[in-house]
Formats: C-alpha cells, structure tokens, sequence
C-alpha cells in the first residue's frame, strides 16, 4: 500500500550571515513534525534551503569584498551545518542558484507573462531594500515612511518593470481564506491578512528589477531580473522538479501539506504565493503557519540588533537535544518566546535534570540497588497502579492530538505530565519501605516494572523533538523491541526481566554560572 505523502518546508534562508537560533527554532520546529509524520508512517518530503538573490546579497558581497556567489556558498553551507549540527532531517536542501531552480523560474515567469498576468509599466514608488519589499503610497504613508516589517527608511525607486496582476485574485484569495480556517495559521494571523492587506485592496506587484544584476533573468529580456519575492517563494514547487523534465516528486507531493515560517513573511506566503499558484494553476498549499519570533529584551532577535545567540555554541554547552527540547517547549508554536540564558538553565534543570533524568536514574538505580540489576519475573500490583497506568494510556493519544496541531509545546506538557505523575508515584509506593519487607517484594518489583513501562512510552513519544535521547533510555533499560510509536498506546510491552545497565546522567544539573 503506497503511504500517505506529507510536505513541509521552513522559509528559506538568506545566505548573508550566520544562522542564529531564531532561525534554528524555525527548522527544529519543522523538523519535530517531519519526524512525528514519518514515525506515523507517512511518506514526507521535508524542503529547507537558502534564498540567494536579490540586491541585499549583493550589497552584503560587496561589503565584503566578495563576489554574490561567493558570498552564498559560504553561508549557505554554514547554514547546513547548523541545521546537522540540529540534527534537523531534511530530505532536500534546496539553493535558489541552482540552475534548475533558475530555469523553472524562467519558465514560471514565461507563463504568467504568456497568459496576461504580468505586463510591462513604468513604476515609481517606497521600497525597503533590506526585506526586498514593495511599498504603496498609501502605505508607506501610514507607516511614516519606514518599513513596518524593520523599521528602516523606506527609499524612493523609480524604473520601468514588470507587474504581475494581483489584484485580479484579490477575491479569490479572500474566498479562500475565508473558506478555509485552516489556511493561515494561528487564525488571528488569517485576521490580519484580511484586514490589513486583502480587504482594504490589492495592488499589482511589481515582479522585476532592472538597476541590479543578482537575480534570476527574465529570459525574454535581460536587463531585467526577477523580483526575488517571486523566485524564493518559488522554490517551493521547483524543489520538487515542477518546471523540469521530471516533475514526478511534484506531482506526488504538491500541495504542501504546511509551510512553516515567521509571522514576518506570513504575508509574502498567503497574498502573493497564492495568488501566483492561482495563475499557474496549481494547487494551494494546504495550510501556512506563521510561527512567532524569538525575542531579547523585546526586540526580534537578528543579527543587525547584535543579539543573535548562535546555534553551534548553544548545542556544544547543553546538547542537541536538550536545545531542540527547550525551543519547542518553552515558546508556545505561534507566539513569540524571550530569550535568556537564565529561562534556558531553569527549563533544562527542572524538566530535563529533575523530571526525566531523576525518573530514569532513579529506576535504575533502584532495580540495581534492590534486584542487582534484574527485575524478578514474580510482580504484583500496588495501590497506586491504577492511576499511573491509565495517564500512561492516555498519554499517546494526547500528545498525537497535540503533535498534529504543531502544538509541540503541549505534546511536550501532556508526556511530562505522565513523567511528573510517575515521580510522584515512587514517592507514594515508597520502594525503599517495601524493598525492607520480606512479602512486598513482588510489590517492589511490579512497581519498578510500571516505571519501565512509563519511560519507554515517553522514550518514544519524545523521539520528534529529541531524536537521540530515546536510544539513551533503551540502551539504560535493555529495551530492544516495542519501540514504534503504536507501542506508546500500550502498557505492560517490556519484558518482564527487565536488565537494566547502569549510565551516566543524561542531563546533568547545569550548575548556575555555567555559560
Ligand atoms: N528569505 C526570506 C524567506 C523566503 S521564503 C520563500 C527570509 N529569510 S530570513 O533568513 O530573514 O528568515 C528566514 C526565516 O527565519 C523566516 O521564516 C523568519 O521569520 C525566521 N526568523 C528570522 N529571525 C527570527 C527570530 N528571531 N525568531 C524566529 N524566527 C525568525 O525571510
């Protein structure tokens, strides 16, 4: 039976800088849902990459005295790195300068200008360089002349482009957001295309550039490059071959099942992506999430603002998989997050040290202690079962509830509090008291067993959003099979001789003062 497909890509990249962990949060998130969608069996394609033209990589390359293309292969490959060093898993790292990419461009652009949608005019009006952005006059006063996605001064540009019709999908593209809730996610983000852009009137868009060469030509006159808004967002469906001889992977995956990106660019992906899909014919993506930003002190975190903390640094201090942890547990997918290396420590001392780490160390430590290491067969329930095992149960469901909405940070909640319940759970049973009573030994050793059982259901519920912390816990309890994410729906899988093997603590208290 061929599985179900599922498409998901992050924004991507400018290659102008080093990756910070504001753009790592974005392509862990979007990693944690890859790896939940093919523990549940689908097929997915999951598409990252860099977005390499436009005027403010060229500007950036002559700063440095490189040439754009130079500029981009660095940081392009310097941004691969951080996403391995993430261990996010992404099928295709898809570059805006690969040939490919520029040549389905070209053809896109050939088409909407065969059909009628773009047309050449004269153009004069606000931008904003630095986010490649087009301004009206209206809006550009109503924002004091200063872009409201960075705050610096919109530039006045003049030049005869081309413009794509945008304004002929103005009601469509409100149909279907109307239509369809689930498009624009979180929905107060779909409130605010519609109020503040599709309502209030869409204007053509001007889709080419002629005073900078760094862009993709358009192929039927040169002097002019594609506006890079149109390329990048391309990238979507020619990552998949649409545009080429081989457009197989195009036609198994579109439309993407999400696009997962910064409320930032929420725009650029549910009014001009749409509406070119729309003169293309194709397919809408299924659903755009406009996750929240990474704030310091308030303010985005970027590398302009000189507070970008840096991915490499952070996973070499506390682990890959304890920052993947903290990222998508603290921010709540949607809202935006502060911050500081003190809300880091705190979340990684008290959920990571204290809640699962004590868990596990405590399990194996006491079947060692009490049993040498070797659970007896003969087990008997205790008073306090009942409870445990049915959070235990129910655990699953809620997180898969949870995992499907990208509400990581409640899937998380929902398996802590099974881990919390179970510490709780050794302080009711009190092992220490039975472990000095002849009878109460089958006791003993059928509540150890429960907390076996607990840590190799959260082993496999944690997997998406900690991929290597699972085989630690297996490798402590000796468990070599019942590991399948349907295996986290059932209680009483391990054998019941559990061998545990002794390791270091997984997350070792992080003592404060430590960077
Ligand atoms: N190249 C465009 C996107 C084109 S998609 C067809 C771009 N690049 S970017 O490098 O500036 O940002 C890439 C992604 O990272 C965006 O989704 C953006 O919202 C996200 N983030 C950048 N800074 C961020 C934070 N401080 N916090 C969270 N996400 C952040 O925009």
């Amino acid at each position: 039976m061929n599985k179900p497909t599922y498409y998901i890509t992050t924004a991507i990249y400018y290659p102008n800088s080093d990756l910070h962990i504001g753009h790592a949060y974005e392509a862990v998130a979007t990693d944690a849902a890859a790896r939940y969608k093919r523990l549940r069996g689908y097929d997915v394609r999951f598409m990252t990459g860099t977005d390499e033209f436009g005027k403010k990589i060229e500007e950036e390359a002559t700063k440095q005295g490189k040439t754009p293309q130079q500029l981009v292969d660095h940081f392009s490959q310097s941004a691969k790195e951080v996403f391995d060093a993430l261990d996010v898993s992404y099928d295709v790292f898809w570059r805006t300068t690969d040939p490919r990419h520029v040549a389905a461009v070209q053809k896109i652009f050939n088409k909407l200008y065969e059909n009628g949608d773009i047309y050449k005019h004269s153009y004069e009006g606000p931008y904003c360089t630095p986010c490649e952005a087009f301004y009206t006059a209206s809006q550009a006063k109503e924002a004091e002349g200063k872009c409201t996605t960075c705050g610096r001064d919109l530039t006045q540009i003049s030049e005869e482009a081309y413009f794509f019709k945008m304004s002929k999908y103005q009601d469509r593209l409100i149909k279907h957001i109307e239509d369809n809730p689930s498009f624009i996610r979180p929905a107060s983000r779909a409130l605010e295309m519609l109020n503040g852009f599709l309502r209030p009137g869409l204007e053509d868009l001007c889709v080419s550039r002629s005073t900078f060469k760094w862009g993709v030509p358009v192929s039927f006159d040169p002097d002019h490059v594609t506006y890079v808004w149109v390329d990048a967002l391309s990238n979507y469906i020619t990552g998949l071959g649409y545009g080429s001889d081989d457009d197989a992977d195009f036609k198994k995956y579109w439309p993407a099942d999400v696009h997962i990106l910064g409320k930032d660019v929420v725009r650029f992906h549910t009014i001009i992506w749409p509406a070119i899909l729309m003169a293309l014919g194709e397919e809408l993506p299924k659903q755009v999430f406009g996750h929240g930003w990474i704030n310091v002190d308030g303010k985005k975190m970027g590398k302009s603002l000189g507070n970008a903390i840096n991915p490499m640094e952070l996973t070499d201090t506390y682990g890959v998989d304890a920052i993947r942890f903290f990222l998508l547990r603290e921010i709540s997918f949607g809202q935006d997050g502060n911050y500081t290396t003190e809300i880091l420590i705190n979340r990684l001392n008290s959920d990571l040290a204290n809640d699962l780490g004590n868990l596990l160390s405590r399990t194996v430590g006491m079947i060692d202690k009490y049993f040498g290491g070797t659970l007896p067969s003969v087990q008997a329930p205790t008073p306090h079962d009942d409870d445990l095992i049915t959070l235990a149960k129910a655990t699953a469901p809620k997180a898969e509830a949870h995992y499907d909405a990208l509400e990581f940070d409640k899937a998380l909640d929902a398996i802590w509090a099974l881990i919390g319940h179970s510490n709780k759970y050794i302080d009711l049973v009190e092992p220490w008291k039975l472990a000095k009573e002849e009878d109460k030994q089958d006791m003993l050793a059928g509540s150890l067993y429960n907390l076996v059982e607990v840590l190799r259901i959260v082993a496999i519920l944690i997997e998406p959003v900690m991929p290597s912390t699972p085989a630690k816990i297996y490798a402590q309890l000796n468990i070599t099979g019942n590991t399948n994410w349907g295996d986290a729906s059932h209680f009483g899988l391990a054998p019941k001789e559990v061998q545990v093997a002794k390791g270091d603590a997984m997350f070792p208290r992080i003592e404060k003062g430590v960077k």
